[in-house]
């Protein structure tokens, strides 16, 4: 239905203030369900996934309110049905996310597996196998993951891979189990250590978050609270790139520069200027940039969240740069898009070798998922000429008002209704 229009190619300036973080706050929303008293969260971002994870819980039976911009509050201490809506679920895999709550508060949850998505399979396995040790029966019955126990008891989890959200849907399951899990390899990312964070100011005792080893000694019960998320490191980590690749001298503002230092290294590998002061960092590449090479890897490497962003910059480098994928099979959607726009990129199986170009120019591209999607913002943003970028509707899901913000450092860009289009 919409679209975005972008004339690119003036050097963009000023301030952008970096919105909470999507995935902290989706786990977080999830968490409520483990509370009988009211909570309230703080710097929720605006976006599509997360209204989505508002009406999934709604639907399990949680109250939940808007009091004001970014401030929600909810209520779980009603009846909680353990069973979340197909519907809604096959539209944002994160609403996976309220299995382990459910299981811990039910004791039973029945959730539909998600489906995977242009990434690539994502499967759940290693969410289930941590149910399993926890003490849950799990199978799989008509599309749905469904887990029943008697008891949850605390059990050391060994993770075959640091799963960000097998992470933290077995850190929320264990909270209320009986006596100590150990989560062993688990996922370090700082979203990790907000959830840990959100679930201890409401009584739980969890340590360890951010390592690769987290004790949960399982309480009776959780209580209210209120917590605010942390700020969002991808969203950071878009605009630091802009201001790379923008020509001119970009500060992002309320972000937390301790979780972007993979990303600002590479920036400043590449010939970027890079200041920090407080919660503001101010990037600029005066004398252009050259070609790096980039192994995405989990926290505290390099984030595959910014793959697809940094690979723009890489498109304009002077010189060659080299990026392996090593956590998604399928993330390389937006090379296809690059290329429209005269980018010189080839891939092989999980590796791409990018050789800079003078510029890119104008073309009417897709956002293929929702990286991708800001990543094809940036080159819209930097191209000669007009770019038009189709299914907007992934970047909804990860960047609120993005066209807005962009306007205020002088970009010219505007979003459309299409209703041509029938995305
Ligand atoms: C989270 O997804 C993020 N989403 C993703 O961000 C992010 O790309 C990813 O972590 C990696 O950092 C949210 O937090 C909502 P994983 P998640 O479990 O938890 C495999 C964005 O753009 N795996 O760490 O699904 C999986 O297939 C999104 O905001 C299993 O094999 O990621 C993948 O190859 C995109 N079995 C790898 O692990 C499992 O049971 C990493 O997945 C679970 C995962």
């Amino acid at each position: 239905m919409a679209k975005i229009l972008i004339q690119g190619g003036k050097p963009l300036n000023g301030s952008i203030i970096v919105s909470g973080a999507k995935n902290a706050a989706l786990p977080i929303m999830a968490a409520t369900l483990l509370s009988t008293e009211p909570v309230v969260l703080r710097n929720v971002p605006d976006l599509n996934d997360v209204n989505t994870m508002a009406k999934v819980l709604q639907a399990l039976g949680v109250n939940y309110k808007k009091l004001d911009h970014g401030v929600y509050s909810f209520n779980a201490s009603g009846a909680i049905s353990e069973e979340a809506p197909y519907e809604l679920v096959k539209t944002m895999r994160a609403s996976f996310f309220v299995m382990g709550p459910l299981l811990a508060r039910l004791k039973k949850a029945r959730v539909p597996l998600p489906g995977g998505c242009a990434i690539g399979v994502r499967p759940v396995n290693i969410h289930l196998k941590g149910f399993e040790a926890l003490g849950a029966r799990v199978s799989i019955d008509g599309g749905c993951a469904v887990a029943v126990a008697d008891r949850l008891v605390g059990n050391k989890i060994m993770l075959d891979f640091p799963s960000v959200g097998a992470t933290e849907n077995l850190m929320m399951a264990a909270a209320l189990a009986e006596g100590q899990s150990v989560i062993e390899n688990a996922a370090q990312e700082p979203e990790i250590i907000d959830l840990a964070n959100f679930l201890n100011a409401l009584g739980a005792k969890i340590s360890g978050a951010g390592s690769p080893i987290i004790k949960i000694d399982g309480v009776e019960k959780l209580k209210g609270g209120e917590y605010s998320i942390i700020p969002d490191r991808i969203e950071a980590g878009t605009f630091m790139v802009l201001g790379a690749i923008s020509g001119g001298r970009i500060s992002v503002e309320k972000c937390e520069p301790e979780h972007q230092h993979a990303l600002m290294n590479k920036l400043k590998e590449m010939g970027a200027e890079i200041e920090i002061d407080g919660d503001k960092v101010v990037v600029s590449a005066v004398n252009g940039l050259n070609g790096v090479e980039v192994k995405t890897l989990p926290f505290p490497g390099f984030p595959t969240d910014m793959q697809a962003q940094l690979m723009v910059a890489m498109c304009v480098a002077n010189g060659s740069s080299f990026i392996t994928e090593t956590i998604f099979e399928n993330r390389f959607m937006h090379v296809s898009e690059l290329a429209r726009m005269g980018a010189n990129v080839t891939t092989h199986d999980r590796t791409a070798v990018i050789h800079g170009v003078k510029s890119l120019k104008g073309a009417p591209v897709s956002a293929t998922d929702l990286r991708a999607g800001a990543a094809m913002v940036l080159a819209g943003l930097i191209a000669e000429g007009k770019t038009e970028i189709s299914q907007v509707y992934h970047i909804d899901r990860g960047y609120e008002d993005l066209t807005g913000r962009l306007r205020k450092l002088g970009a010219n860009i505007e979003r459309i209704e299409d209703p041509e289009t029938d995305e």
